[in-house]
């Protein structure tokens, strides 16, 4: 394999061979005969060309076989996993991994950090007094064996090859490439182990795919390549155009999914997709036979607190606070609250999902660049979805800030993402399909 050749092949609108983008990928990520300019160059070409089916499964291979995968044969019952493509106010790990856990279901979850507007499973759960997500692959493995779930961050050498690409990606405006995000999402989803895996596939103006058809298109892609290894996957498509969550921010978003167990939300948005996303995988795993059983056995363990019980198990296993369960109040709290009254009267007609996003981070809740710190108390509470009448000085929207010097940014980004008009519109459906 001749780097040159390979990369003008691509751009050429040639087809790679699986022996070839093996060699290009493993020697790239064992920095060896392929340079970061190559691989730049590469990427670029596939941007452009695309890469056909046996090209998506060879490089996701090559990508997996760049490191370790996690063996969780070890485990007694069904092991599951779900992965959203990212959004805002999106917890609905900490809300169906202790319900799918509860029902029987063996979740050992690896998950992500918070990036721009999106929030990460690991910063929210890091919001409970004392909690480590850094177990070692043992306390790991024990964990799922005693009580049935844990989520925590990677452990190992998984999938080495999608850092070292995805950091030239992001400088290189190669990241919004279907190909390239369904080989880098399903390497570290299919190193992980599971046997069972549910893809959320956001879209809308809070989600990498803006439009529904290039969900779909994505979500295709992943359940293709995923069966193709032997795997079950199923994929839902799910509206990020306004946010998930009512409440936005770590410790916040902590706290509303222990209220959606506490049974305290009922139909919210949050609650239906998480209710949603756990009930397929109980069907994907053979725990129930159809979708119907699946819901309602979900639905008893949430309205019985058997989810909320399983979610405090977890905290405390992972050497947090259990207690939080049933005193939100032991979560950090912000220092100043401030409401955003409404300009005006009239309907909610659309909310910016991105820049409530970029409003929680404004604030300190997330992070612009990888190192940067983040503040677990603060975030906005939203009061209101699309479809909502509301009349002028109501609050839109309350703050949670530690920094008085914050609160303009994020009150300026909240009042522009909100629009509202004088007539009544019909929010999107919360699960626009499945695919699989
Ligand atoms: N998330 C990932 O893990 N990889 C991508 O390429 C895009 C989103
Ligand atoms: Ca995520």
């Amino acid at each position: 394999m001749n780097p040159y050749q390979f990369i003008l092949k691509k751009r050429s609108c040639g087809e790679h061979t699986a022996e070839e983008i093996r060699e290009f990928i493993l020697n790239y990520a064992a920095g060896k005969g392929v340079e970061p300019y190559q691989m730049s160059a590469w990427l670029m070409a596939v941007w452009f060309n695309g890469m056909t089916v046996p090209e998506l499964s060879a490089l996701t291979q090559a990508m997996i076989d760049s490191g370790d995968s996690v063996d969780l044969s070890s485990l007694p019952g069904v092991k599951v996993d779900k992965h959203s493509t990212g959004g805002v106010g999106d917890t609905t790990t900490l809300i169906l991994a202790p319900l799918a856990a509860a029902a029987g279901a063996t979740v050992a979850k690896m998950s992500g950090r918070g990036l721009g507007h999106t929030g990460g499973t690991l910063d929210k759960l890091e919001s409970v007094p004392g909690l480590r997500t850094n177990l070692s692959a043992e306390e790991f493995m024990n964990q799922v064996r005693r009580i049935g779930c844990a989520v925590i961050s990677q452990t190992g050498n998984l999938v080495p090859a999608d850092g070292k690409m995805y950091a030239l990606r992001d400088v290189t405006a190669t990241v919004d490439s279907i190909p390239l995000i369904a080989s880098s999402v399903m390497s570290k989803k299919l190193a992980c182990g599971a046997e069972c895996i549910l893809l959320d596939v956001k879209y809308g103006r809070g989600a990498f795919m803006d439009t529904l058809e290039n969900a779909r298109e994505l979500a295709r892609r992943m359940v293709d390549l995923g069966q193709h290894m032997g795997r079950k996957v199923r994929a839902v498509i799910s509206d990020m155009d306004q946010p998930l969550g009512t409440l936005i921010g770590n410790a916040l978003e902590v706290r509303e999914a222990i209220e959606i167990l506490r049974n305290e939300r009922p139909g919210s948005a949050l609650e239906t997709v998480s209710v949603e996303l756990a009930s397929h995988l109980l069907e994907m795993a053979g725990i129930c036979p159809d979708l119907d059983s699946s819901r309602k056995k979900i639905r008893e363990l949430l309205v019985s607190g058997a989810g909320l019980r399983k979610l405090g198990e977890m905290f405390a296993a992972q050497g947090g606070n259990g207690e939080v369960v049933n005193d939100v109040n032991l979560l950090p709290q912000a220092s100043i609250i401030e409401p955003i009254p409404a300009p005006r009267g009239g309907y909610v007609t659309s909310i910016h999902a991105q820049k409530i996003g970029f409003a929680s981070t404004a604030l300190g809740a997330g992070r612009m660049r990888k190192e940067d710190p983040i503040d677990p108390a603060v975030g906005i509470e939203m009061k209101h979805r699309v479809g909502d009448k509301i009349e002028k000085g109501e609050p839109l929207a309350i703050l949670h800030a530690n920094k008085r010097e914050t609160i303009a940014e994020a009150k300026e980004l909240i009042l522009s993402s909100i629009v509202i008009g004088d007539e009544k519109v019909a929010p999107r459906k919360l699960i626009e399909e499945v695919v699989e």
